[in-house]
């Protein structure tokens, strides 16, 4: 499905953008990027990626970017949706009157993908889902996924929060929680919060509120600030990023409170997910978030992998988890167990 040298021009006028001939390189700002890496006969694959609000999603943008790159016989179509789904539907349709070999597609949420999906199944392009999932009524309509079970990640966090508490002896009921959740309606927000609700009902926590910080910083400290006014009895925060994360403990210090695993003596519990943020590594090294579920973000390799596999007639599985390790730098618990699986709790 290699596209010869006269199609790749066509379509490079098509795309009206040019940058930087013989580059692979594109920033991953707010704005919309695009980045062309041109040669003939190469694969051609459209990337719309939803975002850049987090670090996750950066250290996942490049790996995207650095992985199809020109000497590996790719020209890659790089477009940024800035947490709109409309813009990540106006780049698919792009791609399609492009006519690239493949589309990558990281969704920003779950449903409202099945007009534009058809559009390219009927062009023939095959799309590859990574990170979030699409909620498609015709599971036929992309390829195949790879990314993270969120709903486990969910389950090993409150499964160390139920292993910490009970060796501390702390009652489930005194245990009050707030949710930051994650941008409302993607697969992360989705299954984290699930973890959370689930474990909260069965083991009788007090899970208190649930509002979303949309994955950002900022969001997490303005969510937190109001949570603090809002309830005085907050003991552990459950923020669904690590971004999230760092502005919560923001808020909790210039309220005056101290951030620890130490909820018997005042202290409010962080915990969070992603381990990627240098700032959030340190903070979970230092005890300030108690606990962090990995979510991996390293795509690029895995996606390739796809691509590989279709280009040589294989039909790859449907859905790809990636492996993921729960840390936290707390010794008392050294594993836990969620379904028949046990994970050591390594050190951050
Ligand atoms: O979909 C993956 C999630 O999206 C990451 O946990 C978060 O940091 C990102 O924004």
């Amino acid at each position: 499905m290699k596209k010869c040298l006269l199609k790749l021009a066509e379509m490079l006028l098509l795309a009206g953008l040019i940058v930087g001939c013989g580059s692979n390189a594109a920033s991953d700002g707010a704005s919309n990027e695009e980045s062309i890496s041109k040669a003939d006969s190469y694969i051609t694959v459209g990337f719309s990626q939803l975002g850049a609000e987090s670090d996750w999603r950066s250290a996942n943008t490049e790996s995207m970017l650095s992985t199809f790159t020109e000497d590996k016989g790719y020209t890659l179509l790089y477009k940024n949706g800035q947490q709109k789904q409309a813009n990540q539907i106006t780049a698919i349709r792009m791609f399609i009157q492009q006519d690239v070999d493949y589309i990558v597609l990281a969704p920003a949420m779950e449903d409202g993908w099945d007009s534009v999906l058809s559009e390219a199944r009927d062009a023939k392009i095959p799309v590859i889902v990574v990170d979030r999932r699409v909620n498609a009524a015709d599971k036929n309509l992309y390829s195949c996924w790879v990314g993270s079970d969120f709903e486990l990640e969910g389950k090993k966090v409150t499964s160390w929060i139920k292993a910490y508490t009970e060796q501390k002896g702390i009652e489930p009921g005194d245990l009050h929680i707030v949710n930051i959740q994650g941008s409302i309606g993607s697969t992360a927000q989705i299954g984290r919060t699930r973890g959370l609700a689930n474990a909260a009902r069965e083991y009788g926590w007090d899970l208190m509120a649930e509002v979303s910080g949309d994955f950002t910083e900022t969001k997490g400290r303005e969510v937190m600030e109001a949570l603090l006014k809002r309830f005085n009895n907050i003991n552990v925060v459950y923020c669904e990023n690590d971004n999230e994360a760092i502005g919560a403990i923001d808020a909790i210090e210039g309220a005056g409170k101290k951030v620890g695993s130490d909820i018997l003596n005042g202290e409010i519990m962080v915990v969070s997910f992603d381990a990627v943020n240098e700032q959030a590594l340190a903070y979970a090294r230092e005890g300030k978030i108690s606990c962090i579920a990995e979510c991996n973000p390293l795509h690029g390799p895995r996606v390739e992998a796809l691509i590989q596999a279709l280009e040589n007639g294989n039909t790859p599985d449907k859905f790809n988890y990636v492996d993921e390790k729960i840390f936290s730098s707390i010794s008392d618990v050294k594993s836990i167990t969620v379904g028949d699986t046990k994970y050591s709790v390594d050190m951050p």
